[in-house]
């Protein structure tokens, strides 16, 4: 496995491997087992795994947890040994000394959801996701349908200006009890960690809740109230339609067209936490 601090030093080193089919996994470390299994989709999809840790200052906000974001940096680089990945591209700093003077913006598909109460958080993933993307001119990036709203965002990127790299999905990865992996987990303490299983039991509600027929309007208040019984007040609870992530009024006019996600942020104490699941199983995905 090489390790590339610079983007030239990276160019330099992935120039023989040209002819081969590389994979992107952009991350920004502290990697757990929702990376590994992005780590592990990208061995089987391509020749060459390339893995960026990166912790991105362009998308945390100034009261954000920029400075104590966890860089474990020798696990990380453990853990990339043992996936047997290729390279680590582990830049210091991606932007120009003198600040960058241009970046990507994001419209529209920023205004709700994550992108509601951060704001210029996407603009800072498109701009670092399209450095990385030049950088290492990948075949294929993988990304966690954990950031479904980054992940949404980033196939409009690369659709709008036509970037020629294939983004794949991949499942989230959740522990025992429901709760999705994050690297922010670890802020948990044992009574928040226990709360916070009940993110993802409130979407199971709300699968089961659309199993039966339940009105949007009464699966977002049956949940809601689930939330509240459980001392959780959601700075969001949505029902979106998966790829414009427009809000869905009636569940019927979507049916067969496009597919319904369910989307949960909530901080417990200073750890902000999010989840999302379809709404419905399997709904034939059309769109
Ligand atoms: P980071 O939070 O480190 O996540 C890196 C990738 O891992 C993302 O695509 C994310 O969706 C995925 N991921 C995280 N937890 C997951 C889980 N439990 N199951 C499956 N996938 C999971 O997302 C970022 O970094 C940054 O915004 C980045 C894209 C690197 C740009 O800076």
């Amino acid at each position: 496995m090489n390790i590339a601090t610079t983007a030239e030093q990276l160019r330099h080193m992935l120039a023989p491997t040209r002819s081969e089919r590389i994979a992107l996994v952009p991350t920004m470390g502290c990697l757990h087992e929702g990376h590994l299994s992005l780590i592990r989709k990208a061995k089987r999809l391509a020749d060459i795994v390339v893995v960026s840790i990166y912790v991105n200052p362009l998308q945390f906000g100034a009261h954000e947890d920029l400075d104590c974001y966890p860089r474990p940096w020798q696990d990380d680089v453990a853990l990339c040994e043992k996936e047997s990945v290729d390279f680590i591209f582990h830049p210091h700093n991606l932007y120009p000394s003198d600040g960058s003077k241009v970046t990507l913006s994001v419209t529209e598909l920023d205004h709700v959801l994550c992108g509601a109460s951060r704001t210029g958080h996407f603009d800072g993933v498109a701009t670092v996701v399209n450095i990385l993307f030049n950088t290492v001119q990948p075949h294929l990036a993988i990304f966690g349908e954990k950031d479904w709203q980054q992940l949404a965002i980033i196939h409009r990127m690369v659709a709008d200006l036509h970037m020629p790299v294939e983004i794949i999905g991949s499942a989230i990865i959740r522990e025992f009890d429901g709760l999705a992996l994050s690297s922010r987990n670890r802020y948990l303490s044992e009574q928040q960690r226990q709360q916070a299983t009940h993110i993802s039991a409130a979407l199971l509600l709300m699968q089961e809740l659309a199993a039966q027929n339940t009105s949007l309007e009464l699966i977002h208040q049956q949940a809601m109230d689930y939330l509240h019984q459980h001392n959780i007040q959601p700075e969001y609870l949505d029902i979106r339609d998966e790829n414009n992530l427009e809000s869905i009024q009636h569940l019927g006019q979507y049916l067969g067209q496009h597919q319904a996600r369910i989307f949960i942020a909530a901080k417990l104490g200073e750890t902000r936490l999010i989840d999302n699941m379809p709404l419905i199983l399997n709904l034939e995905k059309t769109a």
